[in-house]
């Protein structure tokens, strides 16, 4: 079948007030009703209803490239097709050679010891899609590479407000761990400095890559003057309104972020989706669910999502709730302040790298487990760890206990899913440890 070879998507819109974004706009990293003091906006891509038809090609981002945002924005720019593809593997290139690895397909495979350790029968089980491999070690790395490519086009095509390689103003992020990690490979990649906002507790393997990586860490403590909240968004929030680039994984500070991470749904769907009757997703910032609920919704496919959360930290779980209370898990965005709020608790479990306290891109995943009939699911932290047992000795993936959180999700409601149903888990992240 010949691949589709046009650009898909048509526009951006805010999934909370309205306001809609020319594909063509340049920087068009938050809606035009966001400000400094409302940050509840979240862009979401528009896109035609066309067949699902890929390139045959390793690389993700030019298998679906026509299904990306980049894509439309760069012929909305006037970047010519094949340029707008050569861009995409130049600049895979100089992730490969920073990196050792570029973008590649992930693995997806059923794992047979955990399925059987699980009670699944030999025509159902658990299929484990493995992002540890991954540029940066996870799948985060999949949602900054569009933010790049919109970077790099919007430079090429001269609409970026910067007018060479040397005037760039530098990348901007706030992250503990792995959306860091994947965020200094890239900048190191294109020789564009980063400034890397951390907390007071990141660990010392994850401050040595990003040292390695030559990334400009600034270690965030709590100020007096902060209000409630996480200082690293503070700083990095003061570091984009002086001129930096935001270039993290929250839809509510660059929505590009939410494209990119398509790919990793939409693989799931070519090699095993029309078999998929569940897929788990472990939900922090919430950015890696609402790209697996909006890559199914773009192609017409509907395996139930479970958004998977530990009992430490559940803001997710709780917005399902009040947003069946208040009119329905679909297009709540407009409620966000009924649905929506900062766990009140010290958020905490072993995966953490999920505690985000407010789930900031929850929109898209509500959106996506109404359309499904899928659900949240609040594991407990004995199965977070006992998942990540499992992980480890049934499977020969070194997964960290927040990359095998969805596991945990699956072993909470295991008594709910029949022997015969065949199930997607995302490893999301290694073990650094
Ligand atoms: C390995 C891993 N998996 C999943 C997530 C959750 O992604 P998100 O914050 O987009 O919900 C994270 C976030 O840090 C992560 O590091
Ligand atoms: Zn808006």
């Amino acid at each position: 079948m010949t691949p589709w070879a046009d650009p898909v998507v048509t526009g951006l819109r805010c999934t909370v007030c309205g306001a809609t974004v020319g594909i063509d706009t340049p920087l068009s990293f938050v809606c035009p009703n966001a400000s400094a003091n409302d940050r509840h906006h979240v862009l979401q891509f528009e896109s035609a209803v066309v067949p699902f038809r890929p390139f045959d090609d390793p690389n993700p981002f030019l298998a679906f490239r026509h299904y990306l945002g980049v894509d439309a924005f760069g012929a909305a720019i006037g970047i010519a097709d094949q340029e707008r593809e050569q861009i995409i593997r130049e600049l895979n290139l100089a992730v490969m050679v920073t990196a050792g690895v570029g973008f590649t397909r992930t693995p997806i495979a059923r794992a047979d010891a955990l399925s059987r350790a699980l009670g699944f029968s030999t025509d159902g089980g658990v299929w484990i899609k493995d992002e540890t491999h991954n540029v940066g070690g996870s799948q985060k790395a999949r949602h900054l590479f569009t933010e790049l490519i919109h970077l790099v086009m919007a430079e090429r095509a001269g609409v970026a407000p910067w007018k060479s390689v040397a005037d760039r103003p530098p990348l901007a992020i706030s992250s503990c761990g792995n959306a860091a990690i994947a965020a200094s490979t890239l900048a190191a990649a294109m020789k564009w400095p980063i400034a890397v906002h951390v907390p007071t507790f990141a660990s010392e393997a994850v401050l040595r890559t990003l040292n390695e990586l030559g990334a400009d860490i600034r270690v965030c403590e709590r100020r007096d003057t902060d209000p409630p909240g996480d200082p690293c968004v503070y700083r990095f929030r003061e570091a984009v309104a002086n001129g930096a680039i935001p270039f993290g994984v929250q839809g509510t500070e660059n929505a590009w972020c939410l494209d990119g991470g398509r790919t990793i749904g939409w693989e799931i769907i070519q090699d095993i989706g029309h078999r998929t009757s569940r897929v788990f997703a472990q939900v922090g910032g919430g950015a890696f669910a609402s790209c697996i609920g909006t890559s199914f919704q773009s192609i017409g496919v509907h395996p139930k999502l479970h958004a998977v959360q530990t009992e430490g930290c559940a803001p997710l779980a709780r917005a399902f709730e009040r947003a069946l209370e208040t009119g329905g898990a679909r297009n709540a965005g407009p409620r966000w302040n009924d649905c929506m709020w900062a766990w009140e608790s010290e958020p905490h479990s072993v995966a953490d790298g999920i505690l985000d306290d407010e789930t900031y891109d929850w929109i898209a995943i509500l959106d996506a487990m109404a359309d499904t009939d899928g659900f949240p699911v609040v594991a407990s932290e004995s199965n977070v760890v006992r998942a990540h047992e499992m992980a480890r000795s049934l499977t020969a993936i070194h997964v960290s206990a927040t990359g095998s959180a969805g596991l945990a999700g699956l072993l909470h409601i295991r008594d709910q899913i029949h022997p015969d149903e065949k199930v997607v888990v995302i490893f999301s992240g290694i073990d650094r440890g």
